[in-house]
């Protein structure tokens, strides 16, 4: 009963749709924008001064907005502007009794989704300076901090303003423009490179900008290849959880992420965006369909293939923080498929020797083609625990597979795992569309910050030859034997999308193997130690697998900090492209990030161990 009257609903919606023109109408957010005459102002104020400056305006400098133009701003906003505090100050206020409060912090500093919910805090905080931490994480390795009693705004910036309209957004990028201080955009914190902070500046909080819409029968207006199928809207602070929701409700798939709480629109489909789906769709910016932005001039604008292409081409991969603050994405959707994964565990120990584990390895690497051109997808790790390894599938995901074809096609491992004696029990499932098999398969991922990683693409070409792949392997298992812990993902992309014309690294298009190597330690660890830990991996470890892989690359957002020529790595032939348009887009350098595009032009003025960029300190023009 309650089946059928469904039908009957949506195939009327449909009949409606079907033959009427549908462009999606702006969010209600985004219906309140600053009129153009104003946004003109403030870019034809004459501008030399503010263009000559070494650096961004800090709050130690004279010309520092005073309280009264702060107070100002914050009444053209409605009152949306946060003065920082620390999320940890609790633990470090001598006149309340605020030890619950820091026991709660403490106990859950690891847990994303307390932390997003924050203005400032933010998962990479190393690279900010570790600028009030709960005192029992705050690292003696790192600091002259005398002891643990003082609590600064440090690294993390001096303002937010908590957006839910494009109008404040618009006056954030003004504003900032105008004062000269750095503007930094936070949409949950997540990314590995601390690009969602930095000292002094003006944040733009995202979070709240949570609006969607699900598009039955979207109308791209161009002629030819115009998409017409189903489609949704997302607003910019919309995570990967919530936009399975949504697929899920309306029986459709998304290509989005594994991470839980990451935020689908912010950096991550602007990076690019792999998914456990990219074996069979690409990339999740491959299907964006349309943007609309505030850009550095603080106009608001639609980026789509017939207007403002040129952005339009650079949003789709070349990073976030680099050419506007984006509001909202219209991306594609795919039918509801089945979706069969698997999960295990292998650790060494008794007679499964180390030996036994790496042959284990081999043979499964062996076929990683075989796997990735079947679709698949997978994701593990390979960690150092009390001196044995453990190796966790996270989940190896097989879309649009049943259980029994996967069972099929992974015969041959599952046999020769157990005459090698690696000892599993797999958890394999099957379900009937994505965002169940996602939620059995992907629990949320804790939030670290004593941890450095670096990381490599490994393309076909280096794989499908026995001699090169044995090389890798080998250089993959050194890696590992000298201290460092590995991230592997099993992934293709599609046979085709190498003729996407988007800003996504080309490297990606190659793929079968994504490598990554991390490293972590204790906040007792000593100074020296650390370091060298840390240099192993940029200047040591890595250029290894780089030797091995001449002319790939790497992904931007799951990176070395410090990537030696990351303009080749992170983006290849599309550099010189993505850099005109920064100049195009930004010229005056509104956006900044570490490591986005253009971001070449500035330097942090001071640096942690000797050689990581510190948010913590001026940024100037070189
Ligand atoms: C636990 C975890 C799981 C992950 N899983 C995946 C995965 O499955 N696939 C994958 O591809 N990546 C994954 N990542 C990496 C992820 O894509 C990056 O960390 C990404 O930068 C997160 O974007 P965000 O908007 O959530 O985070 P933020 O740190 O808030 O933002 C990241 C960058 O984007 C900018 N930005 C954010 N919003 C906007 C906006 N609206 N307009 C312009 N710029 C904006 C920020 O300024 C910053 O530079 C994962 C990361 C973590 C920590
Ligand atoms: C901005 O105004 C609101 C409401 O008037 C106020 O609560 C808030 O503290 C102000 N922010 C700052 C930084 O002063
Ligand atoms: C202060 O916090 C401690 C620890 O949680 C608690 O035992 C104590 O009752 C609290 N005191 C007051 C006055 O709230
Ligand atoms: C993290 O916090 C969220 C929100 O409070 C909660 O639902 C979740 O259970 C927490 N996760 C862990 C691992 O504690
Ligand atoms: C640590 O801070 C406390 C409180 O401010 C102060 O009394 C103490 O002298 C400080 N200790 C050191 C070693 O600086
Ligand atoms: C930010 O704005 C949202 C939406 O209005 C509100 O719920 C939230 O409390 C605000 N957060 C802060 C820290 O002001
Ligand atoms: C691009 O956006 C503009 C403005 O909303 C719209 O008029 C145009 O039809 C869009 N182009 C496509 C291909 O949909
Ligand atoms: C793998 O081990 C972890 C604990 O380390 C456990 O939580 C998880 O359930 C195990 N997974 C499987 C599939 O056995
Ligand atoms: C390894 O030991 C287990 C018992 O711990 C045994 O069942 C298995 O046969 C042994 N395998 C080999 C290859 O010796
Ligand atoms: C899923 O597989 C079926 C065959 O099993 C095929 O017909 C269909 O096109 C596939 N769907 C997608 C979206 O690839
Ligand atoms: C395989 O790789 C090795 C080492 O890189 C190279 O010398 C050899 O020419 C490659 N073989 C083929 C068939 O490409
Ligand atoms: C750094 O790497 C070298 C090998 O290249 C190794 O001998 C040394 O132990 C490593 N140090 C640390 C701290 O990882």
């Amino acid at each position: 009963m309650r089946k059928a009257i469904q039908f009957a609903f949506s195939f009327a919606i449909w009949s409606i749709v079907a033959t009427a023109k549908y462009n999606p109408p702006l969010f209600h957010f985004e219906t309140s924008s600053l009129d153009n005459d104003i946004v003109h102002s403030h870019n034809f104020q004459p501008r030399g001064n503010r263009q000559q400056k070494p650096c961004k305006t800090y709050p130690s400098d004279a010309e520092w907005p005073s309280k009264t133009q702060w107070d100002a701003f914050n009444a053209t906003l409605s009152g949306a502007l946060i003065a920082t505090v620390p999320e940890a100050s609790p633990c470090y206020a001598s006149n309340a009794n605020t030890s619950t409060q820091c026991d709660d912090l403490t106990k859950s500093w690891s847990n994303s989704s307390l932390r997003i919910d924050d203005a400032t805090s933010i998962r990479s905080i190393l690279f900010q300076g570790m600028t009030c931490m709960p005192p029992s994480y705050a690292p003696r390795f790192l600091f002259t901090r005398p002891n643990a009693s003082t609590c600064s705004v440090g690294g993390f910036p001096a303002y937010t303003v908590n957006a839910t309209t494009v109008e404040q957004i618009q006056r954030a990028v003004l504003f900032a423009k105008d004062q000269n201080i750095r503007l930094v955009i936070k949409n949950t914190g997540h990314d590995f490179g601390a690009k969602s902070t930095g000292m002094g500046a003006l944040s733009v909080w995202t979070h709240y900008l949570k609006d969607t819409e699900y598009i039955e029968k979207y109308a791209d207006s161009k002629e030819q290849d115009g998409y017409g199928g189903p489609a949704v809207k997302l607003g910019a602070g919309v995570q990967v959880f919530e936009a399975y929701a949504l697929a899920k409700r309306y029986g459709i798939t998304l290509v989005g992420g594994e991470g839980r709480t990451v935020g689908h629109i912010g950096g991550y489909i602007q990076g690019g965006g792999h998914s456990p789906l990219t074996s069979i769709w690409g990339m999740a910016a491959d299907h964006v369909l349309s943007i609309n932005l505030v850009t550095a001039s603080g106009t608001f604008i639609t980026a789509n293939s017939t207007q403002n292409t040129d952005l339009f081409w650079a949003l789709r991969g070349g990073g976030g923080s680099t050419y506007g603050v984006v509001t909202s994405m219209v991306i594609k959707a795919f039918p509801k498929i089945p979706v069969t994964t698997m999960r295990y565990n292998i650790s060494t120990g008794g007679n499964f020797t180390q030996a036994k584990f790496w042959e284990a390895q081999k043979v499964y690497v062996d076929n990683f083609e075989k796997y990735a051109d079947l679709g698949h997808y997978a994701y593990y790790r390979v960690r150092h625990v009390n001196g044995e390894i453990m190796h966790d599938m996270t989940s190896w995901v097989a879309p649009n597979t049943s259980a029994t074809n996967f069972r099929a096609s992974i015969a041959p491992l599952l046999e020769k795992w157990k005459s090698v004696g690696a000892n599993l029990d797999p958890v394999i499932e099957e379900h009937d569309n994505f965002a169940d098999a996602w939620e059995a398969g992907f629990p949320q991922e804790a939030w670290t910050w004593n941890m450095r990683q670096a990381s490599r693409f490994f393309p076909r070409s280096v794989l499908a030859n026995d001699t090169s792949r044995a090389a890798s392997f080998d250089a993959i298992k050194k890696v590992f034997e000298e201290g460092a812990n590995l991230i592997m993902f099993n992934i293709r992309n599609p046979p085709g999308s190498e003729a996407i014309d988007n800003a996504v690294n080309p490297a990606w298009r190659k793929i079968l193997m994504f490598a990554l190597m991390f490293v972590t330690w204790s906040p007792t660890d000593s100074v020296d130690y650390v370091t060298q830990l840390s240099r192993n991996l940029t200047y040591e470890w890595n250029p290894r697998w780089k030797a091995l892989t001449p002319g790939s690359g790497t992904y931007m957002s799951e990176s070395d900090y410090i990537e030696p020529g990351w303009q080749e790595s992170f983006h290849g032939s599309n550099y010189p492209r993505l850099y005109d348009l920064k100049k195009k887009w930004d010229p005056e350098g509104v956006f900044y990030a570490q490591n986005a595009v253009g971001s070449e032009d500035w330097v942090m003025g001071e640096t942690l161990l000797g050689h990581l960029p510190s948010q913590n300190s001026k940024l100037c023009r070189k």
